[in-house]
């Protein structure tokens, strides 16, 4: 039975059925780029979804053509002069960090940021053909966060992750499949089907069972990962505030 629940912010829809909990990032008019409000109700979402015996898997996905166009370029400019603010960011990492689950990602379209670092924490991700992943750090005087200056390179080798983390330049789906980022492609505006029907034969398998091998798979890593979130939150918070970063913001917010 589908069961709709109200979340802290109109911009995260989150919907349970046959014990997979998808929850969506819904600002399309924004390319459903992300505030600290839908951090903060996303890692909601999953800390109520880790304690729910009926939720088996999780699913984040975007409504419209675009996953995310990553962190509120607005909000960067605001959590520059109130830092305080990057509580409810560092809160939602740690929750797809440590989550319990199998989470999958059902991406359409362009994932920006932290829209395509959170995939390198995801257990499965599933892309369009046309899907890119897009990580700017560096073209916005920032630097990478969401521990990818760990787990890209451990995924794809230090050359390319330097390449792809300094240059910015997309990722096509194709590419990002053969780098192991990506299990499997479809056809746009099918990505969440495909996502459910693999969360479906999750689901069905006896679920301690398949908690307890996440944890194997996960747990030499994760020590790794709060050493590199942390290291990254402390640099990435000072480059907020740096005239280089807030120059490429103002620059992308007067086109
Ligand atoms: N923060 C705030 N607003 C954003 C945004 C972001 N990260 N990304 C897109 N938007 C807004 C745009 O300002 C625009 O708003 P408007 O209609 O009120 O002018 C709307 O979303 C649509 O975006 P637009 O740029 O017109 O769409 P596009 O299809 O031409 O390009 C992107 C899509 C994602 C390539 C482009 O929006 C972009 O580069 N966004 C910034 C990505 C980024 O640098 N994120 C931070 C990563 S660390």
């Amino acid at each position: 039975m589908l069961q709709t629940h109200p979340t802290t912010t109109e911009w995260i829809t989150e919907e349970i059925a046959s014990g997979i909990q998808i929850l969506t990032l819904n600002r399309p008019e924004k390319k459903n780029a992300m505030t600290v409000d839908m951090y903060q109700a996303l890692s909601d979402a999953l800390h109520r979804a880790e304690l729910d015996d009926t939720v088996q898997v999780s699913i984040l996905t975007g409504k419209g053509p675009d996953f995310s166009a990553g962190n509120d370029i607005n909000e960067f400019l605001e959590i520059a002069n109130a830092p305080e603010k990057m509580a409810s960011i560092m809160s939602f990492l740690q929750a797809i960090t440590t989550y319990k689950k199998p989470l999958f990602a059902a991406v359409e379209g362009r994932a920006v940021g932290v829209a395509a670092t959170i995939l390198l924490h995801c257990d499965m991700v599933f892309t369009a053909r046309d899907t890119q992943l897009i990580f700017p750090f560096v073209q916005l005087g920032l630097v990478p966060e969401a521990a990818s200056s760990y787990l890209l390179p451990k995924l794809v080798g230090h050359q390319k992750a330097f390449e792809i983390l300094m240059l910015g330049d997309p990722v096509l789906a194709q590419e990002a499949q053969q780098l192991g980022l990506v299990n499997h492609l479809c056809e746009s505006g099918e990505t969440l089907h495909l996502a459910q029907t693999y969360a479906e034969r999750l689901a069905t398998l006896p679920n301690e069972a398949v908690m307890l091998s996440k944890e194997l798979l996960k747990c030499r890593t994760l020590d790794d990962i709060q050493m590199a979130l942390m290291r990254e939150g402390r640099i990435f918070k000072d480059r907020l505030k740096s005239p280089e970063a807030k120059s490429k913001f103002e620059h992308f917010l007067n086109r």
